[in-house]
């Protein structure tokens, strides 16, 4: 775990800071001195060094030029600034390659990619990780032990992009015999039978055929388990020359072929990159229900705070439209990674490069370069606010529901040919889930299937959970037994951990707890829809629709006579808990009522007892309460007779909380 920023010395206050790529400055010191005036002017107490510095510190082979990371570190020390130092693997340089081609990754037809661009390094190439060893060695050996350094920033976004080189495929090879054990028990787990694709010897395996999907999934698996693997040859020398430092990598994406619950466990502190999309529709409600699912799931990866270590202070350059952040958002969006868990607000980047493809990238200090800018107003504000919410650093949240999100069950549903393949949507769907509890002011955590523990929660929500491990079931039945209340999307449980179908209807291996057994999915077209009552009122029913057989669950939805009579929505009393089965992707308005209706049933309950307006976040942090406005346009939220909150002394008397566009409220509970 990162140190509580309450223990550095100096430092007690949640983080406040930037990538600062101090090597494209090195020309200019004029602009480095400004640099420490203005970060001094903006709160900023850390910066995030050395992400993409490996050609300047070791220019040739073993030759390292230290001098300007050096001055660097004393610049910031003395600033009192902190340092997040970073491993440079994220981008070679060119004479690595040149040298050593087997770094760079091999295409599924065995060409070499060429040199440049970042992030498509081979993770097996034993020449990547000696150089890796060598520099990141170096480099904990130099400023392991400087005043400066919290905490070390391994590489860079990590992601799943396959390598087909030799060493990596002799590496997959070993992978699935350590998994399988006998290339019999591979034919049976991957059902090779199909096609006539049985291997008789491993080096016949090659992973690029997309008709077995089992040996697809665990293609990613290894993809996924391999970058793992690298990053810990990259933490070693680290965790072994400095094992007071903790040790984190930016996560991001987050489907980006990565397996992040698995990678959680191996590091100390989580960090995440969030670059939602603003006022790219005219409501930014999906836009935040999104932040703050992901922002969730960061925080649920081991249980504590998490660091937000990239976000744009303005608009990227990367996306189709990236908007400018209109006014108030830019204090809003820093302030809502921290309602859900963060304990810090960071940039890409302090000063925006003058070339390179980011030149156009918003940054703190923008091409203007001065601090009269209307983003160095607003970060210089965010640092101020963060400055005084100090008593937060290193609070967690509590959550009774959470929703399940799970990386590889994705993986393998998006390769799974169905009846029906377009907008299968699993990450839409799960938002879909989480967002009802976001819109009723409900704390949720976002959790995995294979490695959270399910017991601390009274609701537990399974969207479209499509691969089932049979540990996975027998947990949700505990979960189910001893009290807890599982609600269960439609697609659930078709296949095994092998991508292997479940025979005698689904949810596989669960039919007792549900309660029911599908027979079969419906395919629903675009231009349809079927209906569904449940309490009196008619629901839309999209894309799929399980036929259920009810085996003793009660039936609480169903469609139309007109259409095919099935249940749609039904619980089963099972154990001491409950077990829902809602058989339909169905409107978000549809979800909405049917988690406030079940958290009042179960006592889960809101943050705070007011009806909160639409676009509207309420999130609780501890004893402290975030009441923030997502509209562009003001919002009254009548509070009655408020006990729960200790209002700003200007606003006792008053039965409303007034926010403008893009504005939030913090306060503390009142008891
Ligand atoms: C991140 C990356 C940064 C920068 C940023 C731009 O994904 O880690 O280095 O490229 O995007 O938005």
């Amino acid at each position: 775990m990162i140190p509580s920023t309450e223990d550095i010395e100096g430092f007690p206050r949640l983080l406040h800071g930037a990538d600062y790529n101090y090597e494209q400055w090195l020309d200019f010191p004029q602009i480095l001195d400004d640099d420490l005036a203005l970060m001094r002017e903006a709160e900023i107490n850390v910066l995030s060094v050395g992400i993409f510095s490996w050609s300047m510190i070791e220019r040739e082979e073993g030759i390292f030029h230290f001098d300007w990371l050096d001055g660097c570190f004393e610049q910031l020390y003395k600033n009192k600034q902190k340092i997040i130092l970073a491993t440079p693997s994220g981008s070679k340089p060119a004479w690595l390659s040149e040298k050593y081609p087997e770094v760079s990754q091999m295409t599924v037809n065995g060409t070499r990619q060429p040199h440049g661009g970042r992030q498509n390094h081979c993770r097996t190439s034993p020449e990547y990780r000696k150089a890796c060893t060598r520099i990141n060695t170096a480099l904990a050996k130099r400023y392991g032990t400087h005043p400066a350094l919290i905490l070390w920033h391994v590489s860079n976004e990590y992601n799943g992009m396959p390598c087909y080189c030799p060493w990596c495929l002799t590496a997959f090879r070993a992978w699935l015999e350590k998994r399988y054990v006998t290339i019999d028990a591979l034919n049976a787990a991957w059902y090779t039978t199909f096609w006539s694709h049985r291997f008789s010897s491993w080096e016949q395996i090659y992973p690029a055929d997309s008709s077995i999907h089992a040996l697809m999934l665990d293609w990613q698996r290894f993809t996924s388990d391999q970058t793992i693997d690298f990053f810990l040859a990259e933490c070693e020398p680290l965790r072994r020359i400095t094992p007071d430092i903790p040790v984190t990598t930016n996560f991001h994406g987050p489907d980006v072929g990565l397996d992040y619950h698995k990678f959680a466990q191996y590091v100390d502190v989580i960090s995440w990159d969030s670059y939602p999309e603003w006022h790219k529709t005219p409501d930014d409600e999906d836009a935040a229900v999104k932040a703050g699912f992901l922002y969730d799931m960061q925080r649920s990866f081991l249980g504590k705070p998490f660091l937000l270590m990239e976000s744009s202070p303005g608009a990227v350059n990367w996306q189709g439209v990236s908007k400018k952040k209109r006014k108030g958002m830019h204090i809003l969006s820093s302030l809502q990674a921290v309602a859900h868990g963060s304990d810090s607000v960071q940039y890409f980047q302090w000063r925006q490069s003058r070339g390179g493809t980011e030149k156009f990238h918003d940054a703190v200090v923008t091409h203007f370069n001065t601090n009269d800018t209307r983003i160095f107003h607003e970060v210089a504000k965010t640092g101020s606010i963060l400055k005084r919410l100090a008593s937060i650093t290193g609070t967690n949240k509590e959550s009774q529901a959470a929703v399940v999100y799970d990386f590889q069950s994705n993986w393998v549903l998006d390769n799974a040919q169905l009846p029906r393949n377009v907008g299968k949507n699993y990450q839409k769907e799960c938002i879909s889930h989480y967002s009802a509890f976001w819109k009723a002011g409900i704390s949720c955590d976002v959790i995995g299937a294979e490695h959270s523990d399910f017991s601390k929660y009274r609701i537990l929500v399974l969207p479209m959970l499509y691969m089932l491990r049979e540990e996975t079931a027998e947990k949700i039945r505990r979960f189910t037994d001893n009290g807890g209340v599982v609600v269960s999307g439609f697609l659930a449980a078709l296949v095994n951990e092998n991508d292997l179908c479940y025979q005698g209807g689904t949810p596989g291996g669960l039919t007792d707890v549900f309660g029911i057994s599908v027979e079969e999915t419906e395919t629903i077209a675009d231009y349809e829809s079927l209906i569904f009552s449940m309490n009196g009122q008619k629901q839309k029913a999209f894309h799929y629709a399980d036929h259920i057989r009810v085996l003793g669950a009660q039936v609480l939805g169903s469609f139309d006579e007109s259409e095919n009579g099935l249940p749609a929505v039904t619980v089963c009393k099972y154990g001491k808990g409950a077990a829902y089965y809602i058989c339909t992707r169905t409107e978000q308005e549809f979800k909405d009522q049917f988690f406030r209706d079940l958290c009042a049933q179960y006592s889960v309950n809101p943050s705070v007892p007011w009806n909160i307006p639409k676009g509207v976040s309420v999130q609780k942090r501890n004893e402290v309460v975030f009441i923030m406005n997502f509209n562009n346009n003001e919002v009254d939220i009548p509070i009655g007779k408020n006990e729960y909150i200790n209002l700003p002394e200007n606003a006792s008397v008053c039965r409303t909380i007034t926010l403008p566009p893009y504005g939030l409220i913090i306060v503390k509970l009142a008891r």
